[in-house]
């Protein structure tokens, strides 16, 4: 769009520098705490090694997840290209205050979790994904990022939403999660209904989840062992759920 300037000037083109564009889309980050590296029994005694996923693992995790999208059940498809556009979001900083999990065993890609920062208070949760199923691999990934946000970053509230019967069933139930009304208040993915945690709700109730469903808790120990079975970040070839 062009107007007729109102007033001589001396310079009628103006060059911009796109950096400069680029502190106008992205805004300044918050001074988030890293998440420590976390393990976890699983109930069948296999290690799950929970850690921030790495930014040159990107293009890997980009790999598989097209593979994901094809999936045609269990929402696969539709949280396998949103989970695709976040991480892409993540590394073309176009996602404000992102943090992204991965879950190992053995080095393999098993479960995945991400989300981002609202505010210093708000923590939307955006995906869960079990890549390998029956463990309860998901529901210990979940936990994980809600702990996260609530015992290491410091956040008042934790807003999620469910796009398959698995996730709701895990979480909204099993958490026992209230909603905001709907439609007044919609999550971001798609508009649907908020679910919610309290740091309160989380501090009397929630925080026992991981233990009631996995059997155990997550471990910030972790074993010089863990640590070598899972330096390496393997990709799956084949789609496993
Ligand atoms: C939601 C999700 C993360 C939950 O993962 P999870 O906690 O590891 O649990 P699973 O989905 O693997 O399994 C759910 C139940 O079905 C059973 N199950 C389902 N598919 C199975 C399979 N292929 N093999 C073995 N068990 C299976 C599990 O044993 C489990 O039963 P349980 O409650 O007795 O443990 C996972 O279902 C998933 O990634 N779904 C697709 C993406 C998605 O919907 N994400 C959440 C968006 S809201």
């Amino acid at each position: 769009m062009k107007f007729e300037l109102p007033c001589k000037t001396s310079q009628e083109i103006l060059q911009i520098d796109a950096r400069e564009v680029e502190a106008m889309l992205q805004g300044p980050a918050l001074n988030i705490p890293k998440f420590p590296e976390a393990m976890l029994t699983l109930k069948d005694g296999r290690t799950l090694y929970i850690r921030e996923a790495k930014m040159e693992e990107v293009p890997a995790m980009l790999g598989y997840m097209e593979k994901l999208m094809k999936v045609e059940h269990d929402f696969y498809d539709i949280v396998g290209s949103r989970v695709y556009s976040e991480i892409l979001g993540w590394k073309r900083k176009r996602l404000k205050d992102p943090y992204t999990l991965v879950g190992l065993i053995d080095g393999v890609w098993s479960g995945f979790a991400n989300g981002r920062l609202m505010s210093e208070d708000i923590n939307i949760s955006l995906h869960t994904m079990a890549l390998v199923r029956g463990g309860r691999i998901g529901a210990a990934m979940y936990y994980a990022k809600a702990y996260y946000g609530f015992e290491i970053i410091g956040n008042k509230e934790w807003w999620a939403t469910y796009e398959s019967y698995n996730g709701w069933m895990r979480w909204g139930l099993g958490m026992a999660q209230p909603s905001y009304p709907w439609p007044d208040v919609q999550h971001e993915l798609g508009g649907a209904k908020v679910y919610y945690v309290t740091k309160k709700y989380w501090d009397s109730t929630v925080k026992n989840y991981v233990r009631q469903m996995v059997g155990a808790d997550l471990n910030f120990n972790v074993t010089d062992e863990v640590r070598k079975a899972n330096e390496n970040f393997i990709v799956p070839e084949e789609v496993l759920v």
